[in-house]
């Protein structure tokens, strides 16, 4: 793309009309999944999926979305807490996961479940498991992969994106309005501090606060002050603190996985 159309492109995709056309460039691939977030996925989309036997998951943040997803027709919900990294609810992961899974069974079952927000650990999947989801659906965590490859480097290793969430603790995160007009968790940074101040005016609704910090986004993701950046993350960036390849992070959830139900055996006795 030339170089203005390029750096229009992170305003665009907030529009119905353009994730429409998004869903029409997916389905000329041979996709496997097609997920949607912020709302419940048009059910036209959800039969157009079906008829290609693609299956449709979508984000939820509340039993209240899980069951708007699930009567649309929508084959996975994503039960995703306010922990998460980019836009997020308000309930945290350990009394929503049991809470959408069990109002969904309620409702009659059929319909998966996939635990997100918070998961960095094989400890975390197995408590997600243990709750009743199928799986787990994960984001922030593979920001540190090897492979992300995001933002200015200033010199061989980490990207100054991955400087920034290297350093961050657990609570370094803040959920706010300003990246996109509607809630979202992101990295403190200078950025987010700005638009806390008294005098800072309050985001504009979705898509228009996009419209308005897209290009200073980009200006952003230019520079190389880990202290200026407009990046969603979730709480367990505390955790995010070497950069591996993702191989590495999916083999250490498998082995901390096992781990932890081997140590539950040993607590029931077997
Ligand atoms: C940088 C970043 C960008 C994201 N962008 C999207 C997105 O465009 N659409 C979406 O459905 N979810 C998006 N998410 C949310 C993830 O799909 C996932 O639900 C979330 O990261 C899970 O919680 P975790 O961050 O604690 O692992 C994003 C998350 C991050 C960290």
């Amino acid at each position: 793309l030339p170089d203005d159309e390029a750096r229009s492109e992170g305003t665009l995709g907030w529009l119905h009309s353009i994730a429409r056309s998004h869903v029409e460039i997916a389905f000329r691939h041979p996709i496997k999944l097609i997920a949607n977030a912020l709302g419940s996925p048009p059910v036209d989309v959800i039969e157009q999926a079906h008829q290609a036997g693609v299956p449709v998951a979508a984000l939820a943040g509340s039993a209240k979305h899980a069951l708007r997803h699930a009567d649309n027709g929508v084959d996975i919900v994503i039960a995703q807490g306010h922990e998460a990294g980019g836009h997020t609810g308000e309930i945290g992961s350990m009394v929503l996961w049991p809470e959408i899974c069990d109002a969904l069974a309620a409702r009659g079952g059929g319909t998966a479940v996939l635990a997100a927000g918070g998961i960095g650990t094989g400890r975390q999947v197995a408590a997600a498991l243990a709750v009743g989801a199928s799986g787990v659906w994960m984001g922030s965590a593979f920001l540190t992969a090897a492979e992300y490859d995001l933002g200015v480097r200033t010199e061989e290793g980490p990207s100054v994106i991955q400087q920034a969430l290297l350093a961050a603790g657990s609570s370094d995160t803040v959920r706010r309005r300003i990246y996109s007009g509607k809630p979202a968790r992101l990295l403190k940074s200078r950025w987010t501090d700005a638009w806390d101040e008294a005098d800072a005016p309050d985001p504009l609704p979705m898509p228009l606060q996009n419209v308005l910090v897209s290009e200073a986004h980009q200006r952003m993701s230019r520079s190389t002050d880990p202290t200026a950046v407009a990046m969603p993350v979730g709480q367990i960036v505390g955790r995010m603190n070497e950069i591996r390849p993702a191989a590495e992070i999916i083999a250490e959830l498998v082995a901390g996985f096992e781990e932890a139900t081997r140590r539950l055996d040993t607590i029931r006795g077997n």
